[in-house]
């Protein structure tokens, strides 16, 4: 197959809208009236091909939804007449080429229960950056997208490589967001805020790769979260890196395994990346995450799959990698996708 021009791929393209607001119940529902709530939501959303996500805690709702733009401001409008709720606040609006929650109509979520801190050690971060990172945190936990994005764009002006801002920035305060959470600082609900507004800020410094070769390297992976995993900034944020570099990009957020090997048997990609929080250790998850990695070995059969992990947890202790039995642990975002396609061809001469 030949290269494809920038227009082709434009006209390729189904743009899907995405929409994040939260609000205030005006009543508090109880956990009957939101299964209700959701129950009649997902049918609907079925119908106009939405996807998305509910949450609610203290008397709040957050809600992500994508789809078709113009399925999606029809139901905006219905939400925004319903009565159970009031002051509507949207966080943000845009349009994307990926969904985040293509495996849910809509996900209901209430908060869960604290993860117990494993007190793990803190990835290094120079000491001149540590200001900047604590200022993006307390912006990011205010909601001030503003400033955060004005910030990021600022180191960008500066010369700042997309992988040096996500190295140095956007993955260190996806991580104090994390302990934030778990020293009880903030809520659920703000941390979800929070790691939106990083990953938005994350998707505006986009990657720009330096080898043509691989631009065109028409591989094909499946980006994917651990099944589970309720945090997908950095799936999310890898998603621009591979499109970048000429990369066929599923995404999926599976709920179990099985849901997850089902997609690899469909789709056959060279590369699968699963990645756990970026902001949470979640070192109770590599058992799981093992189990993972077997299963998804046996979806991918005779085909040279190569299996990448990633998250917090690589991020500390790389050498888990070889624990869980993958090819690959990531220990940041940036370069991945030069990384990958180096072992894909490496797994295609074996
Ligand atoms: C916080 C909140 C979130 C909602 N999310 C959805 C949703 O994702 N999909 C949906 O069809 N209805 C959702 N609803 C219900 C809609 O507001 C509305 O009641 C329903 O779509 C019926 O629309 P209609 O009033 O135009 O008949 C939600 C309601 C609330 C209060």
């Amino acid at each position: 197959m030949g290269a494809r021009s920038s227009g082709d791929q434009q006209d390729e393209i189904d743009w899907i809208g995405c929409l994040t607001y939260k609000s205030v119940a005006t009543a508090t529902p109880s956990a009957r009236d939101l299964d209700m709530l959701a129950a009649r939501a997902r049918g609907r959303n079925r119908s106009l091909g939405i996807t998305g996500m509910l949450l609610f805690e203290d008397g709040c709702f957050l809600q992500s939804l994508e789809g078709p733009p113009a399925a999606l401001s029809k139901l905006w409008a219905s939400i925004q007449r319903d009565g159970r709720h009031n002051h509507i606040e949207v966080l943000s609006e845009h349009i994307a080429t990926a969904r985040l929650f293509s495996e849910w109509d809509l996900l209901l979520e209430a908060r869960a229960d604290l993860v117990p801190s494993q007190n793990s050690p803190v990835a290094p971060v120079p000491p001149a950056m540590s200001e900047h990172i604590s200022q993006l945190v307390e912006l990011a936990l205010n909601a001030d997208d503003l400033r955060l994005n004005a910030i990021i764009a600022g180191f960008a002006d500066q010369g700042w490589t997309s992988d040096a801002i996500l190295s140095l920035l956007i993955e260190p305060a996806a991580r104090a967001l994390g302990d934030a959470w778990l020293d009880d600082v903030c809520s659920e609900i703000d941390l979800t805020i929070a790691l939106s507004m990083l990953q938005l800020a994350g998707h505006a410094v986009r990657y720009s790769p330096s080898a043509q070769t691989i631009r065109n390297s028409h591989y094909r992976i499946l980006l994917a979260s651990a099944p589970g995993e309720k945090h997908m900034l950095g799936t999310s944020l890898l998603a621009d890196q591979f499109v970048d570099a000429g990369w066929q990009v599923d995404m999926a957020f599976p709920e179990s395994d099985e849901a997850l090997t089902n997609q690899m048997r469909a789709q056959h990609p060279d590369a699968v990346d699963l990645g756990l929080s970026e902001a949470l250790s979640r070192s109770g998850a590599i058992d799981l995450l093992r189990s993972t990695v077997q299963h998804s070995r046996e979806a991918a059969g005779n085909f040279p799959t190569v299996i990448s992990v990633g998250g917090r947890l690589f991020a500390e202790a790389a050498a888990t990698a070889k624990s869980v039995g993958a090819d690959h642990a990531r220990t940041g975002l940036a370069g991945t996708s030069i990384r990958l396609a180096e072992l894909v061809r490496q797994h295609r001469k074996l």
